[in-house]
């Protein structure tokens, strides 16, 4: 039984930092010694002596045997994992590396509409073949859910040669489809489950949040424990159970994604916020979740707002919610999405995680305090007041078929590296795209390499931008050009 209290990789770290020698290694800092004036006024000078690199003690994150394969196996344990590797790029080297390890060139994978932009750069990089999914669509709310299993179901019987299946869980708004219905479907076709878990890695810590993805099922899952936890920016897990998954191919597949010089400042946050959660993680939660349902609570009473909650009569796109993830729908206040985020953050105090045409996310956390939600429902309860006295803001209608659209042409791969001109926004319709445009956040790519542009496509992207959203993901982010494949 491994002792969750233990932080094998920070003892290494700061046995390292206070070691006397001289240092002829990198980082060239030395230890902070020759760290810019600017920056340790900044950070302070200690955290560099921590920024140290691959010494004999500290072992090796691409051959770990040491402190980092002891910190790897104390996660996997609190994780409930079989074997778990630190991740230095984020979740996005992960699920990149999750289908380098189970898709070849020309291999299909079937995957929902609503992935994140990290999975279309894993179709170009291994050459597969997406099928797509449409998830379930709240056109009232204007979010899209998880994918259901009947609909995982039938895409399994068209296409019974794909190698491996790929579902977001939690969507960014919190919700959860039914996957342990999607791992037993995925199952039956003897492939992998992947799942893209970057949003719920604190799943495991409480039973009021909803399952995690491995006691779902899953074979494979990714998880941002920056995002939801205690860890740096860009530290995140990926976790495997069972014998699906190629553990060399995982391996091979991480080694080309990662630098060989992975940062030991963000492997230490994570073997610190593993330790952290192994033995606080109930009562982290519970506080939490209690922060969380104050302010749901306290939201929802005020006029023109309405909060995302599990539909009294549960679809199978949306069984379950995390309910420390807040969604409050402003467009009873005649406002969008985007401005309602502008006035929170310029003239309120208050930052969102994102916002959408009619929602605004909040990622309520472990870091959060009682006086931030009181400073949430106070600048709610300005925002409703301020507007029932202008009319500067005005909600539009639109439509988002766009992003349950969609026709591959080529292969994401294939338009990636294909001869390519940039034509003006009015001439692309019905061209082939040869870029990722993505409204962001929240980073759920429109158009995609690959695919057919089509005009309504074309307009919701014009429309969100017109609305305060800015694309991301193509050459021209002013989005009056587009990149297109050659005729
Ligand atoms: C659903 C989803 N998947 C994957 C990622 C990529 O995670 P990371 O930022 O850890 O690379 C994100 C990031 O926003 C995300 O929202």
């Amino acid at each position: 039984m491994l002792n969750q209290d233990q932080t094998p990789l920070i003892d290494a770290l700061k046995a390292c930092t206070t070691r006397p020698h001289a240092p002829f290694y990198t980082p060239g800092h030395k230890r902070g010694k020759g760290i810019s004036p600017h920056l340790a006024d900044l950070l302070g000078k200690t955290v560099f002596q921590a920024d140290l690199t691959e010494l004999a003690d500290l072992d090796n994150l691409f051959a770990a045997q040491g402190v980092i394969q002891e910190a790897q196996q104390l996660a996997a344990a609190a994780f409930g994992a079989a074997k778990t590797w630190f991740l230095v790029n984020g979740s996005t080297c992960g699920i990149e590396a999750a289908i380098l390890a189970t898709c070849g060139m020309g291999d299909k994978i079937i995957l929902p509409r609503n992935v994140h932009s990290s999975v279309i750069s894993g179709l170009i990089l291994a050459g597969a073949i997406p099928i797509f999914v449409n998830p379930e669509y709240d056109p009232v709310l204007d979010i899209a859910h998880s994918i259901t299993p009947s609909a995982v179901e039938s895409a399994l019987q068209q296409h019974p040669d794909a190698k491996a299946l790929l579902t977001v869980y939690p969507t960014y708004y919190g919700v959860c489809g039914d996957l342990s219905a999607i791992a037993f479907l995925t199952h039956q076709y003897h492939i992998p489950l992947l799942v893209d878990e970057a949003h719920g890695a604190h799943f495991g810590f409480h039973p009021a949040l909803p399952t995690p993805a491995l006691a779902a099922g899953a074979d494979l899952t990714v998880q941002s424990i920056h995002k939801t936890l205690g860890a740096m920016t860009q530290a995140s897990m990926l976790h495997i159970q069972g014998n699906r998954i190629n553990i060399e191919r995982v391996n091979k597949a991480l080694q080309l994604l990662q630098s060989t010089s992975p940062s030991y400042l963000l492997l230490a946050s994570l073997d610190a916020a593993r330790q952290q959660m192994a033995i606080h993680g109930k009562n982290l939660m519970s506080r939490t979740l209690q922060l969380a349902e104050e302010a749901r609570t306290k939201i929802s009473q005020i006029p023109g707002l309405s909060i995302l909650d599990i539909p009294p009569k549960k679809s199978s796109g949306f069984v379950d919610l995390d309910k420390t993830r807040l969604t409050v729908n402003v467009s009873g206040l005649g406002l969008t999405g985007f401005a309602a985020e502008e006035i929170l953050d310029e003239k309120l105090g208050v930052t969102a995680e994102f916002s959408s045409l009619q929602n605004l996310t909040f990622i309520i956390s472990l870091g959060n305090t009682s006086a931030d939600i009181q400073q949430l429902v106070q600048a709610f309860t300005t925002l409703a007041k301020m507007t029932l006295l202008t009319d500067k803001y005005q909600i539009c209608q639109y439509s988002n078929d766009a992003i349950v659209g969609g026709i591959m042409s080529i292969s994401p791969r294939e338009a990636f590296f294909a001869a390519s001109e940039i034509l003006p926004l009015e001439e692309t319709n019905q061209r082939i795209c040869a870029e990722i445009v993505c409204p962001y956040p929240p980073g759920i790519p429109v158009l995609m390499p690959g695919e057919l542009i089509t005009k309504p496509a074309l307009e919701y992207l014009q429309q969100i931008q017109a609305m305060g959203g800015f694309i991301s993901g193509c050459a021209d982010t002013s989005f009056r050009t587009l990149k297109v494949v050659k005729a």
